[in-house]
This record gives structure tokens, sequence and C-alpha cells, in this order.
């Protein structure tokens, strides 16, 4: 459909802005997905119809060519797709032919090898997902006769990789250092790495046209814009490094072109108050450089004429529009563009440990947190996967149940994990408007990639495209290079060919600090680069050196503490031993896995295949063991499910229902259980390492969500759906909480009250032992090291109740509990001083459990009026699989009025509402 007719081009900006913050374009533009495509594959005699955006397994689900991918084994089932060459072809209706128009093809993306010809002849041959495409067909159209037949041939991905792999002379890593799933060979290939597998996902490898599309045709003195940076910093600012907040804002802006811009052209500039539609100021931009197709300009700002936009929790999202207008100098309009973007600066601050720093009791070596508009926070969140297999599918209203189910469980910040997609533009709105940070990351992981110049520049316009297309949105947080690069692949250089270290050490730097360093430092003043997720930091940075990152890597002086912490442990024995978590500045991955709901099997199993190792389920799971997959190994999905069976025996009652499928659901939730609880200790550990010789500032876990029905990581469902992990997140992510952490060794339970408020925040902490028929203990005399307590808690019958008082961001030890000697073996009595109230045979650690309730009150961060915080917290000394639980005799009942379930326990009392 075309746009608008070339007698109505000053229409254009009307026209065709209507949409929300979309580029105004001149030229006529035809939109490749109203045009009638075919999908074909003649060794295979299918020929369907075809859509754009969209994927081969898609539209052959949509014309019932194949079953639903996500059904059963259809993962299996489907590969041939993947080994196959696909064909999209559309005639394309309302190209106009004049000798003074200029036609270009573009594509926002191509997924992934396209060889495109047009009225028969060759275009190009295109090996990247993540690029932006710009074809000049003006001369094939010139000279075409024929129908305008628009052709796009996808290869085979596995099968061209292959290909591309066996070339001579081709780089070749060693044994165990590229991790791969169900298809070999993903780091020569510049598409989403999961679509080849991932420990939580399927592999299909799909291909097609799945970015929009467009014809672009241009008078003269038309252009077409094809990418905008916005970069907003403050007068000084260099990446990476914190700014003067009291520095006026600099507005650099960049635009890309299809066309020439006109020479002399102007470009101005307004800035609108989003959400009062005021205009704030307007202006021209300076220095304008005009190179053709890119021209760039800025202006100063007043430092304090908008306000400040602000992660989820710690204040308002004050979002601006910005229209940057280029003009020719007569007057005319050459170009409009309008960004929703946000004013504020985030760094991940890497700096060297201060000697004031020092004297508040923090360990020496380097920073690792993040900063906003110059205030250091607690990132709170966890790590987001592909939600889909097949992106063209995900919608906005998909990516904003997602995103609100971040802020409604108290997260600020989401790792977007590199190997999946660069996130849609919709997604940074979504996340700009609730106030949920995306760090970024390019598309490499779990893998060394290739050096070879061709593969190198490939990389360099992927990532520069990408910074240029998102670096507006405030909700951006960071760039890092790539996934598990440092901590994991050059530590399995070192591991299985240390001879070879230096080597490939050299061509990760040659890829992650000489090529997508500068995509990111060129464009950009805004924002922190580093090349690996997790990593020690730098040793130097810079800005007069070419390279300014001088990285530490494994040069670490004892006693320092440096970087950010990936830690895993699947052996369920030792989940709750704190000692084994890492001590450091962030941690950014962490988990174990847990079944999804019965309902989310009921979806994608027959009923035959509902139970607990059914093998769908059994190869659903795609938890191999670590370090690495070879072939025999590959399918031993029992691993996982043995490491899930294991953890709920240990410590949960074993579900034993007479009906197999509530057995099942059963074991689920046990399965989930187990999660949220191994998740919860951490999640503690980290957040109580605040205040300690740590500063602890981050803890993300793996993973948001799902991206099929499998047994994962995941704390929602891939149909939306709170596993207990997101439930008990939410709760452990609320800004003061009380933390019972039981050091398996020593035997002490240490109660720490956390506060990431940036005030101080005062108030009590109420604990007391109760019984699980809900009788009230006390707290012991004797039993081992005075009664299992030390100075601050005193023996009572009743509840106990504590003052503290806490700094910003920190937390603080209220008291600390000798539980080992208090249930020095299983059986043992305690001596509870209401003896006479209870009954002997509940004093012991299968009958205890220890509740601690905060009430405190502080100021939220960015507000003047005070609030009240309360939070209960559990510690039970004995596995749940091991306690004396009496059975609550639950019931539910749905209120009409309140439009609540309510949940009744025996007594009577109402325990819960949802
Ligand atoms: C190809 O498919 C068409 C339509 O389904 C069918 O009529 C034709 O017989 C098929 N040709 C072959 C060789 O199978
Ligand atoms: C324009 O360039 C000049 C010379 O490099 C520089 O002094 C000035 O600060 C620049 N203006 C802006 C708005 O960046
Ligand atoms: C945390 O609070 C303690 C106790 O008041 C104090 O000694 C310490 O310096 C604080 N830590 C930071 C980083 O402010
Ligand atoms: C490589 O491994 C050896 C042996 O474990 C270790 O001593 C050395 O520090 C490692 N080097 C690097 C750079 O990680
Ligand atoms: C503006 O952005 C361009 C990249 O498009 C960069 O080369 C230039 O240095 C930037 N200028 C300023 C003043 O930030
Ligand atoms: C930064 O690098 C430049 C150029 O290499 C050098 O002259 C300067 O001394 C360096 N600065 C610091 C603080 O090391
Ligand atoms: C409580 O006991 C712990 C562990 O022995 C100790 O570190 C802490 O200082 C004690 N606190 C008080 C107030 O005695």
């Amino acid at each position: 459909m075309r746009c608008f007719g070339p007698l109505a081009r000053s229409l254009a900006v009307i026209l065709c802005g209507i949409h929300l913050y979309a580029s105004v374009v001149t030229g006529s533009v035809i939109d490749l997905s109203s045009q009638k495509w075919v999908l074909s594959n003649s060794d295979l005699n299918i020929s369907v119809r075809g859509k754009v955006p969209s994927h081969v397994h898609l539209d052959l689900f949509e014309q019932q060519v194949i079953a639903d991918p996500y059904y059963g084994l259809n993962d299996f089932n489907l590969r041939w797709i993947g080994w196959t060459d696909w064909n999209y072809a559309a005639t394309i209706i309302g190209l106009q032919r004049s000798p003074t128009t200029k036609t270009f093809l573009q594509f926002n993306g191509l997924d992934t090898f396209a060889h495109v010809s047009f009225c028969g002849q060759r275009v190009a041959y295109t090996d990247n997902q993540f690029r932006q495409y710009v074809f000049d067909i003006t001369a094939i159209l010139a000279a075409c006769n024929g129908p305008h037949e628009l052709n796009i041939l996808f290869p085979s991905v596995p099968v061209t990789a292959a290909t591309i792999a066996n070339q001579p002379g081709q780089e070749i890593w060693p044994p165990r250092v590229q991790i791969l799933f169900e298809f070999s060979n993903r780091h020569f290939v510049r598409k989403e790495q999961s679509d080849f597998g991932w420990d939580w996902g399927p592999g299909f490898v799909p291909t097609g046209i799945w970015q929009k599309a467009w014809v672009v045709q241009l008078e003269l003195l038309e252009v077409h814009v094809r990418n905008t940076l916005l970069d907003i910093y403050r007068v000084g600012q260099l990446p990476n490094l914190p700014p003067d907040q009291t520095q006026n804002w600099v507005l650099n802006a960049s635009i890309d072109a299809v066309g020439i811009f006109p020479f002399n052209s102007i470009m101005k500039y307004k800035i609108v108050d989003a959400k009062t539609k005021q205009t704030v100021s307007f202006g021209l931009l300076s220095n304008v450089t005009n190179a053709g197709d890119v021209i760039t300009g800025t202006t100063v700002l007043s430092g304090s004429a908008y306000k400040l936009w602000w992660p989820s929790g710690l204040g308002e999202q004050s979002l601006y529009y910005i229209t940057i207008d280029v003009v020719t100098p007569w007057g005319q309009l050459v170009a409009s563009v309008t960004k929703r973007t946000g004013f504020r600066t985030i760094v991940l601050d890497m700096g060297v440990v201060t000697a004031e720093e020092l004297a508040k009791g923090i360990a020496p070596g380097n920073h690792w947190h993040f900063e906003i508009n110059g205030h250091p926070f607690y990132a709170k969140g966890s790590n987001f996967i592909p939600p889909d297999a097949f992106w063209p599918r995900v919608t906005p209203a998909k990516i904003r149940q997602l995103l609100a189910a971040a802020v409604a469980g108290n997260q600020n910040m989401l790792r977007v994990w590199a190997s999946g997609a660069y996130s849609p533009d919709f997604m940074y709105d979504i996340a700009d408007e609730l106030g949920i940070l995306l760090w970024s990351e390019f598309e490499f992981g779990d893998a060394l990639y290739p050096v070879a110049p061709a593969f190198l520049e490939n990389c360099r316009l992927e990532a520069n495209y990408q910074v240029r297309r998102v670096n507006h949105h405030p909700s951006l947080a960071i760039w890092a290079g790539g996934n598990e690069l440092e901590n994991l692949e050059l530590y399995l250089v070192n591991l299985t060919a240390p001879y070879l270290y230096e080597r490939f050490k050299g061509e990760y730097e040659t890829l992650f600090l000489k090529t997508l360093l500068p995509a990111v430092f060129g464009n950009s003043h805004s924002i922190t680069y580093m090349p690996s997720s997790t990593n020690n930091g730098y040793i130097s940075i810079n800005f007069s050196n070419p390279i300014p990152i001088v990285e530490r890597y494994q040069n670490l002086e004892p006693g320092s503490i440096y970087g950010n912490t990936d830690y895993y442990n699947y052996r369920a024995d030792l989940a709750f031993n704190i000692s084994n978590y890492h001590v450091g500045r962030f941690s950014n991955e962490f988990g174990f896995h847990s079944m999804p709901s019965i309902n989310s099997w009921r979806n994608v199993l027959p009923d035959d295949e509902l139970y607990f190792n059914s093998s769908t389920i059994m190869l659903r799971n795609h938890h191999y063991p670590a370090g690495g997959l070879n072939t025999s190994n590959y399918y031993n999905s029992s691993l996982g499910m043995g490491e899930m069976t294991m953890a709920v025996q240990r410590y949960l009652p074993i579900p034993n229902k007479a009906d197999p499928v509530a057995n099942f659901s059963s074991w689920i939730l046990a399965t989930q259980i187990f999660q949220a609880d191994f998740y919860k200790s951490q999640i503690q550990f980290y957040r109580a390492g605040s205040g300690l010789r740590n500063r602890q500032l981050g803890c993300l876990y793996w993973q948001l969500e799902d991206i099929w029905q499998a047994p994962t990581w995941a704390g929602i469902e891939y149909e939306g759906r709170w596993k207990v992990l997101h439930n008990v997140a939410k709760d452990m992510y609320q800004p003061v909480i009380v933390a019972p952490q039981w050091d398996v060794t020593s035997g002490l339970l240490k109660l720490y009250v956390v506060s990431d408020l940036w005030s101080e925040v005062a108030g009590s902490v109420t604990l007391t032992w109760v019984d699980w028929a809900g009788n009230v203990l006390g707290i012991p005399t004797t039993g081992g090291g005075g009664g299992g307590l030390n100075g601050t808690v005193q023996p009572s019958s009743g509840a106990q109740t504590l003052p503290f008082a806490i700094g910003a961001l920190n937390s603080t030890l209220v008291a600390t509990l000798d539980v080992k000697s208090l249930f020095s073996a299983p059986g043992s009595k305690t001596a509870w001083s209401n003896s006479s109230s209870v009954d002997a045979a509940a004093r012991n650690a299968s009958n205890a459990l220890f509740v601690a309730t905060l009430k405190a009150t502080g100021t939220p961060v960015n507000t003047e009026a005070t609030r009240t915080y309360t939070h209960t917290n559990f510690f039970t000394p004995t596995p749940l699989g091991k306690a004396a639980l009496v059975d609550p005799g639950l019931s539910v009942r749905y209120d009409v009025f309140s439009d609540q379930f309510v949940v009744v326990a025996r007594k009577g009392s109402v325990c819960g509402r949802g």
C-alpha cells in the first residue's frame, strides 16, 4: 500500500507521522507487509501464503502444513524445516516508474542467509539477522520488463553454517570451549544463538523476513530516515565514568537516511514534556556535519529544566518527545523524526574503592555497581531470555505483561541476555514507561568467535546499527559484549588448552574491545560498555588511548574484591550452604530449574504424558552436564530431572496422592517450592551483602520467564503464569526486609535487616519460635550455647522485640542465634521457657518454626512523606520434609464482592488473599 502519492509530498509529515514516535518519512513508501507473499519449497512441493514479518514455521503452522511447533516432540519432528531452503516471493504492486525516481529496498531484518533478487536480477546476499539492509534497485527496476517480482531465498542455516565451518583455513577452537546444543556451528552465524538450541529452550533455527520491510521511492532532494541516534549526556561526560551531575545536558542527534541530505541542511529541535504536552525548549542544533546519508548536530540544554527519569521504585519515569527536523537553507522540510526519551545518567561504576569507603568497612578492590543520576542503588531483578522461539509473534502486549510482572515483583532491572535478539523498540518503550532498566548485550555468548576481517566488519555494522537505534531510551542501562565470555570461555580455554590462552584472549579482545567497544563509544557518551556479562572490571581506563579499557581478568589482589558473579550448583545437598555462594560486588546470574504448572503442560502434552518423567518432559529438559556437551551425553536429560527429584526428596514432603495427575501436579509444586527456597536463600545473602565488606549492590536471578513449556530456571511460565519463585522474589525484593541467614557450618542463624532506601530506616524486629500447630514457644533459656543466643536476644516466654536503625543502602545484623546447639541432635528436646503451655513432644527441631516480623518507618526513595514498612520471614531448623506438619485443612473460595480468592485455614483464620 502506498503511504501517499507524489503530489502530496508536503503532506507526508502529517499522513505518515500519525503512528506514535515513528520517523516521519518523505518519498513514497510501500510497506511490504501489505503485499501478497508466497512461501514455497519446490523440492517438497509446498507453496502457501506467507507473511512479512514472519518466520517459515509460523507461516506453515498458520497454513496448517505443520502442527503447533510447541506441541509434544515437534521440536524434533520439525527439524526438517531448518535443514531446508525456503523462498518468499511477492509481486510488488504500486511501484512508480519515472526516470527521476530512485528505488530502494529496506529490510530491518532478514533471518539469516538471504539471496535477494528483484525482477529476476540478483540484488544482494545477506548473512546477518541483526543488521538493517538497504539496497538500491533503481537500475534493475528501470530495466525490468516482467512483473515486479521480489524474491528472497533463505538457504538452510545449519547447511550454510556447516559450509562456512568447513572452509579451508577456517578457525578451530580447543575442544569443549564452544558450548553447543541441538545444531552446531552457531558461532559462525550472526543469528540468535539460542535458535540453535539452549538449556532452557528448543532449537528451531527459524528463517524468514522477521522484521518490517519496505520499498522506498525517492525524488531528488528527498530522503527517507532509516535510523536515528539521540545521545543525551552531561557536559564533559565520558562513557563508563560517573559524570558531574551539576553540568548542563548535551543533546547530540544523528540521522541515517536513504538518499542524500541537501547541502547546507539545517537541523532544528523541539522538546515537549510527554505528560503535560508543554514545549520545554526548541532551537537550532549547531556544529552540523552532513556526510550525505548521515547528518549530525548538537546543542547544550539547561541542566535543570528537565525532570529526571528514574527506574521503578526510585522516582518518576518522566519522558519527553524530542523532534529533530532537517530543513533546507530555503526552509523546505527534508526529514522529521520524533523520539520519546528521558533525561538521566546511568553508569556502571567500576572505579577503585576509595579511602573514605575503606573507612566505612568496604573491602579494597574495585566497585561494580550502577549509579542512576549519580546515586548508587541496589539493582533488583532477573535475566530476560527470548520470550518466544519465534520473535515475529511476540506482541507489545506480551512484553508489557512481562515487564509489568517485573515491576509488580519489585524489580528495577532486567538483564537482557545475549544470545537472543536485540530487544525491539517497543520493548525499550515499555521499559521506559514502567521504569525497568534493560541491561543490554551484543548477541554473542558461551563461545569464542572468528576474527576474520569480514566477520569483524559484519559485527561492527551490526553493533553500530543497534547502538544508534536504541541509545535514546532512558531504560538502556549498559552494553555488554556478550554472555559469560571472561568467566567461562576464557576460563575453558585456560582449562583445556592453556598454551593457547594468550592467543584466544587476543582474539577475544579483537572482537570485544577493538570492534564492539568503538561501536559504542563512537556513538554514545551516555552508556557504559563492558566486554563480558561477568567480569572483574578493568585495571585502568584512559580515554586518551585508542582502546581505553585494560581488562583485569584474573589479576586479583588477595583480600580485594572485584566484579560480578555467576553461581550455579546443582547438588541439592549444598543448596543452602552459604559458604558456597560467591562473594562479589554484584550477582548477575544464579538459579536452579523447576517444573512449569500442570496447566502449562496440558497445553503441549497428551493426557497419557502427564507424569513426571514422561518422555516428552524428559526431552524438554535440556539441562545437561556442566562444562559443555558432546554428542554422547547430549540426551542425558535425566540429569536435570534427577536433580529436581533429589532436591524435593531431600527437603520437602514427598507427594503421594492417589490420583496420578494430582500427584504429578504436587510434584510440580514441590520442585517450584524448592527452587523458590533456594533463590530466597541467595537473594537474602546477596542483599545482606550491601552492608558487608563486599558492598554488594545487585541481584539478578536466572531467569525471569520461559521461552516454552519445559523444566527451566524461569519464574514466569510461557503463558504468563507466575511460578512460586516470582512470588517469593517479589517478597524478597521489598525495600526493607528481615532476612534470617542460616550458616550450616557454624550452626548460627544470623538475622539481618536489609534496606535499599536512600535514607535511614528505623524500627524493630519481633522474633519468636512457634510450633506447627501455631503455639508460641517463645525464646528458650537453655539448650546449649546459653539458649542458642547471644547478647542481643533475651530468653522469654513469648516474642521478643529488638530495635534497629540502618543507614542508606545498608544491612545490619540484629541477632545471632546458635540454632545448632539449640537442636543439637534430631529429636532433641529444648527447654522453652513457657514449658507449661507447650507439649514436650513439640519441643524439637521438627516442630519448631522461627518467625521474625519487621516493622519500620522510613522514607521511600525520592519522596518526602515517611511510610511504614512491614515484613515477615521464616526459618525452619529441619527441612519441611522432616517437619511435624499439621494439615491446615485449607479451603479456597471466591469472594464475588471483593473479586478475590480467599484461602481459609482450619482454625478459621483467613491466611491469604490474592
Ligand atoms: C504438488 O502439490 C499440488 C497441490 O497440492 C498437487 O496438485 C500436485 O500433484 C503436487 N505435485 C507433486 C509432484 O506431488
Ligand atoms: C561546536 O564545536 C566547537 C568546536 O569544536 C565546540 O567548541 C563547541 O562546544 C561545539 N558546540 C556544541 C554545542 O557541541
Ligand atoms: C553501614 O552501616 C554501618 C553501621 O552503621 C556502618 O558502619 C557502615 O559504614 C555502613 N556502610 C556503608 C557503606 O555506609
Ligand atoms: C589458568 O589456569 C591455571 C591453573 O588453574 C591458573 O593457575 C591460572 O591462574 C589460570 N590463568 C588464567 C589467566 O586464568
Ligand atoms: C555525535 O554523534 C556522532 C556519532 O553519530 C559522534 O561522531 C559525535 O562525536 C557526537 N558528537 C557529540 C558532540 O557528542
Ligand atoms: C592516558 O594515556 C595517555 C596516552 O597514552 C598518557 O599520556 C597518559 O599519561 C595516560 N593517563 C594516565 C592517567 O595514565
Ligand atoms: C552474637 O554472636 C555472634 C556469633 O558468635 C557474634 O559475631 C556477634 O558479635 C554477637 N553479638 C553480640 C551483640 O554479642
